[in-house]
């Protein structure tokens, strides 16, 4: 009767789960959002937030998958007709993310091969923005493509695609289970040799060194949440996908505290690798680190290989270890962000994973080629912002308030996750989802919005990056409202009658 794809093990299944989570939002992302957003301080809003929203959410969907066993509209169509809508807007929240990250994966698969005689010379920063990304174009336009970026950017999604094509169990599950434990001895290298140069110290302290009076600062939360919500990958389809592989007798809670923990055991080592080295490069330039700190693109693709030039010896195979590792964790996320639409496409429209693979991939590839243009950059700066906040945050915030308060599912949801999992889920999982996550999300949307709306529109305060209107308009408000409106028109359309969306009884 059930045919669905399924994970071999309940190892191969964590391995995915991890490898979704790990990606670039823990090795680029979290160190700079760490230290801006107060230091030490910012665990207290990092850990509130992952312990009363990311890993209740990934109960919930992991719970969610595994129960309704569809992708993320099917799920949601299975849970209430109203709301497959719910399920697309994330699947389409996706979609764009996997456009843009897949670039990002491909820069690092250059600075890869750069690193075999350290190509990037010594002014880093003029060598990316002018000698590699050629971006001479002002934002809005696209100029070239940059063959420097396009061909790399073929082979990710060769190797992305390649591996969707053979499925969940052959492909996912294996992939994962090489890419995975490879990342983490590349990068245990790379944190081990950072902790022993001189100033790690130094650098480790400006890390941790607590700046309490941010706490009282909600771009702080909002920091806190948005950094937990990208880099657990909660909120944009992929692990209702995922868990809807899972065999029926499969642990719920007890693997999303392992995904939960992992994800943030690593950030926290990506975190001190990361400052360990900038003590280093500070320290040796003879200044102070915060003024050597950056964040995302600057920090991974300026600050990483300065540091490399300074590296006391085998300059080329840390270089090479750094930036191999972002490829690995970018690679294993960016499956897991394609195959929701894979699997949301094929079973809506009834064809088979392969054309999914296709037609979806496919795509996504296409689009992903305005960002290998000479005013890629800017494009992806922006679409990255909006899509983040307007979408992975938002669509959270509206999943626990759906779930929660309309249909009141949370404790059928908490009888089918107790029924299976070795961990049992309390008052305090209701409490997490139905009333403190929906209320500081809300808080923060609402600040978030009047922020932004207000803000970005006057011309004294300026845009987000200091844009002009127009382009912040169709580069970023433009692609946050196409992904809630696509989905709701996809959720008018019939599901192919060979994917059987009505069948589904409620067994709790
Ligand atoms: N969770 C993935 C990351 O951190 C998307 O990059």
């Amino acid at each position: 009767m059930e045919n669905r794809a399924q994970f071999g093990t309940r190892a191969g299944f964590i391995l995915a789960a991890v490898g979704s989570a790990i990606g670039l939002g823990n090795i680029w992302r979290f160190p700079a959002v760490a230290y801006e957003n107060g230091g030490g301080a910012f665990f207290i809003p990092y850990l509130f937030a992952l312990l009363t929203a990311g890993i209740p959410l990934l109960v919930l969907e992991f719970t969610i998958g595994h129960k309704y066993r569809g992708s993320a509209p099917l799920s949601y169509f299975r849970l209430n007709k109203k709301t497959e809508w719910l399920g697309w807007w994330q699947v389409l929240i996706a979609f764009v993310i996997s456009t843009y990250y897949a670039v990002i994966i491909a820069w690092a698969m250059s600075y890869s091969v750069f690193s075999f005689n350290l190509g990037w010379g010594k002014d880093t920063e003029s060598f990316l923005f002018s000698d590699y990304l050629k971006l001479s174009v002002d934002a809005g336009q696209t100029g070239s493509v940059v063959p420097g970026v396009f061909i790399p950017l073929v082979i990710v999604w060769a190797v992305t695609l390649g591996i969707l094509f053979k499925g969940v169990k052959k492909g996912i599950e294996v992939a994962n289970k090489i890419f995975i434990p490879a990342l983490v001895i590349l990068f245990l290298i790379i944190v081990v040799r950072a902790l022993t140069l001189p100033g790690a110290m130094e650098g480790l302290d400006a890390f941790f060194k607590p700046d309490f009076s941010k706490i009282a600062d909600p771009g702080v939360w909002v920091a806190a949440y948005g950094q937990i919500f990208f880099s657990l990958s909660i909120a944009f389809a992929i692990m209702i996908t995922y868990s809807s592989y899972l065999p029926k007798k499969s642990d719920i809670t007890n693997n999303a505290f392992i995904t939960g923990f992992s994800n943030s055991g690593f950030e926290l080592l990506a975190g001190i690798g990361v400052f360990a080295a900038l003590g280093f490069m500070a320290q040796s330039q003879g200044v102070a680190v915060q003024d050597v700190v950056s964040g995302g693109v600057g920090l991974a693709f300026v600050v990483f290989p300065q540091i490399i030039n300074e590296f006391p010896a085998f300059n080329e195979v840390f270089g090479f270890l750094f930036f191999a590792s972002l490829v690995l964790a970018g690679l294993s996320s960016l499956i897991s962000i394609s195959e929701t639409y894979v699997a949301a496409v094929s079973e809506k429209f009834g064809i088979s994973r392969n054309k999914a693979v296709l037609f979806g991939g496919g795509l996504s590839a296409i689009i992903s080629i305005l960002f290998a243009t000479q005013g890629g950059l800017l494009f992806l700066d922006v679409a990255d912002y909006f899509i983040n906040q307007f979408g992975v945050a938002f669509v959270g915030l509206v999943e626990v308030v759906v779930i929660a308060w309309f249909l009141r599912k949370l404790g059928a949801f908490q009888s089918h996750a107790n029924g299976i999992s070795d961990i049992q889920l309390g008052t305090w999982w209701k409490v997490c989802l139905g009333v403190i996550t929906p209320i500081v999300l809300g808080w923060m949307m609402f600040g978030l919005f009047k922020m932004n709306l207000l803000k970005e529109f006057e011309t004294e305060t300026g845009n987000y990056g200091g844009y002009t209107d127009a382009f912040v308009l169709y580069s970023g408000w433009f692609v946050a409202a196409f992904a809630i409106l696509v989905g709701v028109a996809f959720g008018f359309k019939r599901w192919n009658a060979k994917t059987d969306a009505e069948s589904y009884k409620e067994v709790s």
